[in-house]
């Protein structure tokens, strides 16, 4: 062989080789190769990206300098040197990054007058100047804020939800309703903390994976002791296959109204028991006392609330105050809304803006209009807004969510399809309890209650 060709074949074969790693081995590619070189860049161009991002600030020091003094008669210009204060530009002081899968993370020390809320509002310019593709905040403890930058989206591939393992010593009151249904785009999993966050509204637009996101939370929350009901007012086509775990199902405007009579009966008789016992909220009860926690799924909010003739309004009526006062006193009560929906704004009729504001818990899936994002993301960040606005079609199951620390984070719901999700009820049938065990349970002497909906216990 010509040796001149030498040198070539052997950088094709390097190259080869380079290509091959990055293909079939990412992750150690991305160790090995990628990062190091991403970490000495984020620390050298530090100091511009920070006064870029507006993170600098001003700040006076003594400074040795060089003052121009006047052109002497010769034309020569006379230099004279001395201490002087200036006005600086300060850099938050940067710890060494670290490697995590696809991406890094960064410890910042806060400069004085800084909160981590500003690192969170300059995140998008900080993934543009990173040339990755997100930055959010991870953590913050007094006077250090952590970033995370990835530089693939996490949340691009479909993840199966997995179902939580079975505690053998049956469940701890603390576990109860603290469903896993996702992950974050920071990897971390995306916990639906009802005890924390008590009612969650779920919108979207159409095929955005609102009806995924409830099988989610059945799966997850299936094998736990608690109650759940369902009020699909399609039809009960989207609902009905879970029939064997639901405590009760409401298809039927009249249903829906009955219904949600009896569940302020049976909230209301909380209110007695936790008096009785002289306590603010079920979970103060002792364990052997304490009512049956119930989460109310709601398929499609908007059809609770349509009217097509006047004969309706009155049931409408009753429904939207009856929806409210759950939402209002249900968390002290252990009950708990879902509510999914389109559209959850005003435009259709009064009381929904009422409820919307008893519902901290918010999850925006892809949506057809910006008026969708700003009704269910409120007030939070702009951010999230335009986060929410940028969600591909061919993403379904990602959203923009509230987290139970306040901040807003992208999310996918883990992917359930309605087999499993009917499974996992026909698994957990034999813990499903009856409505009057349901109304009974905490009141300490068994009522004799009428089940609601005759032909679930039929
Ligand atoms: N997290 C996810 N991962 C992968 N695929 C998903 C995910 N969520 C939803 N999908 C897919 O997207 C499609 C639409 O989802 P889904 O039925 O939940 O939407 P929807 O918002 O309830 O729609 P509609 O308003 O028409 O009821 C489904 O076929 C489902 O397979
Ligand atoms: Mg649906």
């Amino acid at each position: 062989m010509n040796t001149l060709h030498q040198p070539v074949l052997l950088v094709l074969g390097a190259l080869l080789i380079l290509l091959a790693w990055r293909r079939w081995a990412p992750v150690s590619y991305w160790y090995a190769l990628v990062f190091p070189r991403k970490a000495i860049w984020l620390r050298w161009s530090w100091r511009h990206v920070a006064s870029g991002c507006s993170l600098t600030k001003k700040r006076h020091r003594w400074w040795f300098t060089t003052v121009p003094g006047l052109v002497a008669s010769t034309g020569v210009v006379r230099v004279r040197r001395r201490f002087q204060r200036v006005a600086v530009d300060t850099k938050p002081w940067m710890g060494l990054p670290r490697p995590i899968r696809y991406g890094f993370r960064l410890t910042f020390h806060l400069l004085d007058g800084q909160v981590p809320d500003d690192y969170a509002k300059v995140c998008e310019r900080l993934a543009h100047a990173w040339r990755v593709e997100a930055v959010r905040v991870v953590g913050s403890r007094p006077g250090r804020v952590t970033l995370q930058g990835v530089t693939v989206d996490p949340l691009a591939q479909t993840t199966p939800a997995v179902p939580p393992p079975e505690p053998r010593e049956g469940w701890r009151a603390d576990d109860l309703l603290r469903p896993i249904v996702g992950v974050l785009e920071t990897g971390a999993a995306w916990r639906m903390d009802f005890r924390l966050i008590p009612h969650w509204m779920n919108a979207g637009a159409t095929q955005s994976g609102k009806s995924n996101l409830i099988n989610a939370l059945l799966v997850a929350l299936a094998p736990q002791p608690i109650a759940l009901i369902g009020f699909d007012l399609k039809g009960g086509v989207e609902l009905a296959a879970y029939d064997p775990r639901l405590t009760a199902l409401a298809t039927t405007r009249a249903e829906c109204v009955s219904l949600l009579a009896d569940l302020i009966a049976v909230m209301g008789a909380r209110m007695l028991a936790c008096r009785r016992y002289n306590v603010r909220d079920i979970w103060q009860l002792p364990d052997d006392v304490r009512p049956i926690p119930a989460v109310v799924l709601v398929d499609e909010l908007a059809e609770l609330y349509l009217t097509a003739d006047k004969s309706e309004k009155d049931e409408v009526t009753r429904t939207a105050t009856a929806l409210l006062r759950i939402a209002q006193l249900g968390r002290a009560f252990g009950i708990h809304l879902v509510l999914s929906g389109q559209r959850i704004g005003s435009d259709l009729g009064p009381g929904v803006t009422a409820l919307r504001a008893q519902v901290g818990g918010r999850v925006c899936h892809r949506v057809n209009d910006p008026e969708t994002a700003v009704m269910t993301l409120g007030d939070l960040d702009p951010d999230a807004l335009v986060a929410a606005r940028s969600i591909a079609p061919e993403l379904p199951g990602v959203a923009v969510i509230t987290d139970s620390d306040g901040r807003w984070y992208r999310a996918r719901s883990g992917y359930v399809s309605t087999t499993t999700a009917e499974q996992a009820a026909c698994a957990y049938a034999n813990i499903t309890p009856s409505w009057s065990q349901l109304a009974a349970s905490g009141l300490g002497h068994e009522l004799p209650a009428t089940d609601p909906t005759p032909e679930l216990a039929a």
